[in-house]
Order: structure tokens, then sequence, then C-alpha cells
């Protein structure tokens, strides 16, 4: 079942990797209303990731995991070295869904639509950034004029090289003996011997770990 799991990632980074399609920079296609992105955003997303991004709203609240807040410019599904998910890395997500979370797949919606949803998402996370980059300017004494501070933020955000991740590993019993090694060395303090999420850091303040049974039954 961990194997299941690695087999997934590293396919799915290798599928990455093999069609690259970088942050788009330019502007949305002439035909392509600039407010389609917002208006799917706040009809399929915003109950939950919220309207402006922060994911602080009261569904949010009741749900584990919690969904990403965008302004905080931070993403788990990406095949880049800098950790800034690519236009493909977001289409993914949203195709795919987050097994074992409530982010739900939406890949029955229009590619047009996946799309404008990819770079809502990303400038959510944009103004977020650049929100902060001006206010902490502001405070330290130094402004930053918020044209300036959303540009800085743009260039962060963009994304970096794509992690080569080569041509996925043959499972064997040599490498799968050697990849339960390394996990009850490095993961099963938190997410337990058998993978149910019952390792004795699973409690406290953090956010529970995964229970990857649990990810496997609702992808099967
Ligand atoms: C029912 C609540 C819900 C709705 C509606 C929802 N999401 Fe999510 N979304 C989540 C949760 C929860 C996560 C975090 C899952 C996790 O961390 O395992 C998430 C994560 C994500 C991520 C983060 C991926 C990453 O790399 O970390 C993206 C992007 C995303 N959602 C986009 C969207 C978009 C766009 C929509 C609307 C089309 C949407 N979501 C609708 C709950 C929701
Ligand atoms: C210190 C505790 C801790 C350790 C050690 C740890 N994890 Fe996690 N892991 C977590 C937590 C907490 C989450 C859930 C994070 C969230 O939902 O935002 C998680 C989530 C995950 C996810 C699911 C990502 C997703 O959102 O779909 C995978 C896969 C994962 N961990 C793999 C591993 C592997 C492999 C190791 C060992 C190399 C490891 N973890 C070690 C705490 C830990």
């Amino acid at each position: 079942m961990r194997t299941s799991l690695i087999v997934v990632a590293v396919a799915l980074a290798a599928a990455a990797c093999t069609s690259p399609a970088p942050y788009p920079t330019e502007p949305l296609a002439a035909n392509q209303q600039p407010s389609r992105g917002a208006e799917l955003y706040a009809r399929h997303c915003a109950a939950c990731h919220g309207q402006d991004g922060d994911a602080d709203t009261f569904v949010a609240q009741l749900l584990l995991p919690r969904p990403t807040p965008f302004r905080q410019g931070l993403f788990k599904l990406v095949s880049t070295t800098n950790g800034m998910p690519m236009e493909d890395d977001l289409l993914a997500t949203l195709r795919r869904g987050m097994p074992g979370s409530t982010m739900m797949s939406f890949g029955w919606l229009p590619e047009d639509d996946l799309r404008a949803l990819a770079r809502e998402v990303r400038q959510l996370a944009i103004h977020g950034r650049a929100e902060s980059i001006h206010q902490t300017a502001a405070i330290a004494g130094r402004p930053l004029p918020l044209a300036e501070a959303t540009e800085a933020a743009e260039r962060e955000l963009l994304p970096g090289p794509t992690v080569d991740v080569g041509q996925p590993a043959a499972i064997t019993a040599g490498n799968l003996a050697e990849g339960e090694r390394l996990y009850r060395q490095h993961c099963a303090s938190c997410h337990g011997d058998d993978g149910r999420g019952h390792g004795v850091f699973a409690t406290g303040k953090n956010a529970p770990p995964v229970a990857f049974d649990r990810i496997r039954s609702m992808s099967a």
C-alpha cells in the first residue's frame, strides 16, 4: 500500500516531467473574460478556500485536513524544485482532487474553466503574498507601493525548474524491504507502523498525520 502511493507520486511527477508547461505569464486569451476564473472560484471553491483565498470559512473550520489557504502561497503537489506550482500541477490537482480529503475532483469542468481556475488560484496567492510584502515593508519603515510588492510576489511565485525524478523503479522484494526500513526510521513516528496515522507524535497541536490506508480506500 505504501508502495502504491510512492509509485503514484513518482508516476505523477514523471508525467509532469515529460510535458513541462511553465506557468503562463501572458494575459488571458482575448476571448476569455478575465472575471471567468473569479466567477468559477466563487461558485465552486470559495466555500472551503475562502473568497480571498485565506481558507478561513465556517466550512473550513470543520474540515480535516484543512483547505489550503492560497494566500500563503504554500502548495504540496508541485513538480518544481522551488515548491511553486506550474499551471499543469494545479490542473492535475483539479482533475484528480486530493483523495483522503474533501478536495474533490473537478475533472468534469471544461478544460478552459479548469485553466481559468488554476490562474485564479495563482492570482490569490500573488495577492496574498503582495499584501504581506507591502505590510512588512511598511512596518520596517521602508514603504513599498502595492504595485511593486505585487511584482515582487509574482517573481517569488514563478515556478522553478522541474524536478527530474527519472523512471519509476521496478518494485522488487529488495527495494520494498529498504522502503519499509526507511519508513520505520523516518515516517512511522507520526504515520504509525501500519500507516494508520497513530504514531507516537500523532497527537498534539499539529495537524494529524495523514492515514495512508484511508487515502488508498478513497482513491481505489
Ligand atoms: C469541500 C471543500 C473544498 C472545495 C469546495 C474545494 N476544495 Fe480545494 N482543497 C480542499 C482541502 C481540504 C484541501 C487540502 C487537502 C490536503 O491538504 O490534503 C484542498 C486543496 C486544494 C489545493 C492545494 C493543492 C496543493 O498543491 O497543495 C488546490 C490548488 C485546490 N484545493 C483548489 C481548489 C479549487 C480551484 C476549487 C474549486 C474549483 C476547490 N479547491 C474546491 C477542500 C476543498
Ligand atoms: C513529524 C510528523 C511526520 C513525519 C515524521 C512524517 N509525516 Fe507525513 N505527514 C504528517 C502530517 C501532519 C501530514 C498531514 C499534513 C496536512 O494535511 O497538511 C502528513 C502528510 C503526509 C502525506 C500526505 C500528503 C497529502 O496531503 O496528500 C504523505 C504522502 C506523507 N505525509 C508521507 C510521509 C513520508 C513518506 C514520511 C517519511 C519519509 C513522512 N510523511 C513523515 C506528519 C509527518
